[in-house]
């Protein structure tokens, strides 16, 4: 899928929201309220990441195979059967419910800034011992040391204050607990993430560049991408949503592949 067309509005977007950060949260709140808002029939749609695909992966990708895929890998070697689960940043909440499913925690909580979000989530996943709530990152509306993992995927590098995000993390967590993340930023911000866990609270465990596993999930994924584009965005969106969904030939991807962005997937532990 080339992204073709006029790509103004989305590099002025771009720079528009790399400016004031607590506007830009604010923008990015009114963009997921209004994609939950169009696309609120829209039930096939339940994740919102870019995806992973283990190196080697040949083939085409199932719909939404990649996006679940890509949570599986961030709670990798982290026990969740039986625990309570928390999602900062859950979206349309398929990847919690993925999660919920598979590995039966004992509660799963996800909680997103959209609230518009959160409607879609608690009618399409209305399961047992799930639910989601509206919350920010940054002031998490839950009592300190009582989740057992949190979870956090390809959301934080909208969140105007990371610092006070992964503080909040640490304080939910129980000493031991998880924090179960996955993410991009420019090459030269990696460090000063890991810096930013650390100094939370946190023992790094694994730290993996994912990079090359997530390129690999957006060109399988390219054809499922494709039509549901085709499907449901009007003519004149399809531009800004091709670089909103990362596809070959966005920004993003160009970005990935040259090393410029990387993805990473990081485990850390509540001291
Ligand atoms: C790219 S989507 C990823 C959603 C989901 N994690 C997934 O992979 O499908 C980013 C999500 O983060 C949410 N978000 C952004 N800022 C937030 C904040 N400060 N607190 C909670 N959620 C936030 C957005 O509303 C959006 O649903």
């Amino acid at each position: 899928m080339a992204v073709a067309g006029n790509q103004s509005f989305y590099k002025w977007l771009s720079s528009f929201m790399r400016g004031n950060a607590s506007f830009r949260q604010s923008l990015w709140k009114w963009w997921y309220n209004f994609l939950s808002r169009k696309y609120s029939n829209l039930t096939e749609w339940t994740c919102m990441n870019y995806g992973y695909l283990p190196e080697g992966f040949v083939g085409s990708a199932a719909h939404e195979e990649v996006s679940k895929n890509l949570y599986q890998q961030v709670v990798n070697g982290v026990n969740i059967s039986d625990k309570d689960v928390l999602e900062v940043g859950c979206g349309r909440g398929g990847g919690l419910h993925h999660l919920h499913e598979r590995f039966s925690p004992k509660a799963s909580v996800g909680l997103d800034l959209s609230h518009r979000s959160i409607s879609f989530c608690n009618k399409r996943f209305p399961d047992k011992g799930l639910r989601y709530i509206q919350g920010s990152a940054d002031d998490l509306p839950l009592d300190s040391d009582t989740m057992d993992t949190l979870i956090n995927v390809e959301s934080s590098h909208t969140y105007p204050d990371f610092d006070a995000f992964v503080k909040e993390a640490c304080r939910v967590l129980k000493p031991g607990g998880h924090f179960c993340y996955a993410d991009f930023r420019q090459a030269e911000k990696v460090d000063s993430i890991k810096k930013s866990i650390e100094s939370a609270g946190f023992q790094i465990e694994v730290y993996n560049d994912i990079s090359p596993n997530v390129l690999l999930a957006l060109k399988a994924d390219e054809p499922n991408r494709d039509e549901l584009i085709k499907a449901h965005v009007p003519w004149w969106m399809r531009t800004t949503v091709k670089q909103f969904a990362g596809v070959p030939g966005s920004k993003f991807f160009t970005d990935l592949s040259s090393g410029e962005t990387v993805y990473m997937h990081i485990i850390s532990r509540k001291i």
